[in-house]
């Protein structure tokens, strides 16, 4: 080959390393859980710093809580709705079920929704902006909704433990499984705290029955509505186009805590997205910290959905003054307005109550000893990340099985809401801070999650640019989704099968009746002709 050509050739190879990866990607911010927001928020700034073009879509509350950031942020105000905060923001008290939840989700993404497709002026920015690839989570119809208008494919975003049925028909828009194998005899379903993947029997009829009613209440509560919201934007999901624009599901869990099973080849398993190296704390929190000496801290956070009740707050307070270490509280503004609201706590003079705490930051400090958590997954993992044991005391949706799992892998004591106000509360907190099994533990899976090349922000955006190289194409989907149920399920095999082994056996059965009727006759001719 002549010189110029090799040159050519690389410029060729290198324009396409350099303009073919630089791809352009819209990352949509839905209502709901804070988390979300935050892994999104991470996965998109890595993919500018390695020279996307990417913008953030998001319900204007949602857009002051992304600032500041050099990324440009497109905005839409979301209609208030029937005495809802505009904000669409979600506070639940006190334990609640998965139906309760999602009837109250919902309505509010429905809202946020019409508010962003019926404004004109914000989806012709979408348009001017030329995605080519959306990210976004799929538990939002309007990531699906979206993707149809703009006709994309796009990338899905999974804040959970992937555990199934979890809100079938808000994924799909159908009753198909949605992503993973789910062998019931060794995966704990939605809302099962159990703390093992080796069941008895009398777990496994419970974790039959969860499944099956999971999808009932799915199937009569949250797909009509779900339908309801495509219908009215004229999409059907389950035609073959719209199936293959989820090209990914990048899930934020990790084999260190997550339930093992096999996964299929479009769902990756890219690990906690939030969790990193702490910074240096506020100076007055780093001094209360700091003060704690060798005894050390407890943390205390809810997350940003559940909140307690007052008689609850009070007698965790009482609970916390008894305790030999300092206890920093995280409370939402909720729950303590004022002054005067954290004085109704009766706080011990070890105790600290803040309404804003650098969570990552906490958990990562020398002195933090434990921490009490509702065990949604973030917490969960920035707890085992920094290698601190959980009080684990869950509310709904996917935390009863996220803290089952901490308990199962050693690194948490289970706590139940009614253990509240009881001797167990403390006696709890005494055998978490007392029992060193449970922080080493939480140590041995932090060095699980850590003893890897890539961080999981930085996978997540390699599969971004390899959706993105590979134009978008769902390549990686298992026929499953396709298929009818009695082919997938091999009913027509097995209803072939059983209907040969009924004729090979009628058949058979036949041939002896006859073989026998021939012999007997041939004895009787036999025994008449010596008669005679
Ligand atoms: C559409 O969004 C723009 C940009 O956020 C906003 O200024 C405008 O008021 C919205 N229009 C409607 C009808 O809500
Ligand atoms: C803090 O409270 C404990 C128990 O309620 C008490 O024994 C202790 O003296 C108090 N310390 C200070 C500095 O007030
Ligand atoms: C500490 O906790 C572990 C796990 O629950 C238990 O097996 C062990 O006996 C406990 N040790 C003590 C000293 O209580």
């Amino acid at each position: 080959m002549e010189p110029w050509r090799h040159g050519l050739l690389l410029a060729l190879l290198l324009g396409w390393a350099v303009d073919g990866w630089a791809g352009t990607v819209l990352t949509i911010i839905t209502p709901g859980p804070q988390s979300h927001m935050f892994g999104m928020k991470k996965i998109t700034l890595e993919m500018a710093a390695r020279g996307h073009k990417v913008a953030f879509l998001a319900a204007e509350k949602d857009a002051e809580r992304l600032r500041p950031t050099d990324v440009n942020v497109m905005s839409y105000p979301v209609r208030p709705w029937k005495g809802q905060t505009a904000t669409g923001s979600i506070q639940l008290a006190g334990p609640h079920s998965l139906i309760a939840t999602v009837a109250q989700y919902q309505p509010i993404a429905g809202n946020s929704c019409d508010s962003l497709l019926d404004n004109a002026s914000v989806m012709a920015q979408i348009q001017d902006f030329g995605a080519e690839l959306l990210l976004g989570t799929s538990m939002f119809p309007c990531v699906n909704i979206l993707a149809s208008r703009l006709d994309l494919p796009f990338v899905n975003y999974f804040g959970a433990s992937p555990i199934e049925p979890f809100l079938t028909s808000l994924w799909r828009g159908s009753n198909r499984r949605f992503f993973t194998s789910n062998p019931l005899s060794y995966v704990p379903q939605m809302e099962q705290d159990f703390a093992t993947q080796y069941l008895s029997l009398a777990q496994r009829l419970q974790n039959f029955v969860k499944y099956w009613q999971t999808h009932l209440f799915d199937y009569l509560y949250v797909r009509p509505g779900v339908l309801k919201t495509y219908r009215q934007h004229g999409i059907d999901l389950d035609t073959p186009r719209e199936r293959r624009r989820m090209v990914l599901t990048l899930c934020i869990a990790d084999f260190a805590i997550e339930w093992l099973r096999p996964m299929p080849p479009d769902f990756k398993m890219i690990g906690p997205v939030l969790p990193e190296p702490a910074q240096p704390l506020p100076a007055n929190l780093e001094e209360f910290m700091a003060g704690a000496g060798e005894e050390g801290v407890l943390y205390i956070a809810m997350g940003t959905v559940a909140t307690l009740g007052l008689k609850e707050r009070q007698a965790m307070a009482a609970a916390f003054a008894q305790l030999p270490v300092r206890v920093l509280w995280r409370l939402s503004k909720s729950e303590v307005p004022d002054e005067s609201s954290i004085a109704e706590l009766n706080l011990g003079n070890n105790t600290k109550v803040a309404t804003w705490l650098p969570q990552n930051d906490v958990l990562g400090h020398p002195r933090t000893r434990a921490f009490l958590s509702h065990c949604g997954a973030n917490s969960l993992y920035e707890a085992a990340y920094h290698g601190v044991p959980i009080a684990a005391l869950p509310f709904f949706g996917d935390q009863p099985g996220n803290a089952g799992q901490a308990v199962a892998r050693g690194m948490a004591v289970p706590v139940r809401h009614s253990d509240i106000g009881t001797e167990a509360f403390p006696a709890a907190l005494a055998e978490l801070l007392g029992n060193g099994s449970y922080a080493a533990a939480a140590r041995s899976i932090s060095v699980k999650l850590r003893a890897r090349k890539r961080t999981p922000v930085q996978e997540a955006v390699d599969w971004i640019e390899h959706a993105l190289a590979t134009g978008g194409k769902a390549y990686l989907r298992t026929p499953e989704h396709d298929l009818p149920l009695f082919v997938l399920w091999s009913l027509d095999v097995w209803a072939i099968f059983l209907v040969s082994a009924a004729l090979v056996i009628y058949i058979f059965s036949k041939l002896t009746q006859l073989i026998a009727y021939a012999l007997s006759r041939s004895l009787e001719n036999g025994a008449a002709k010596k008669a005679a």
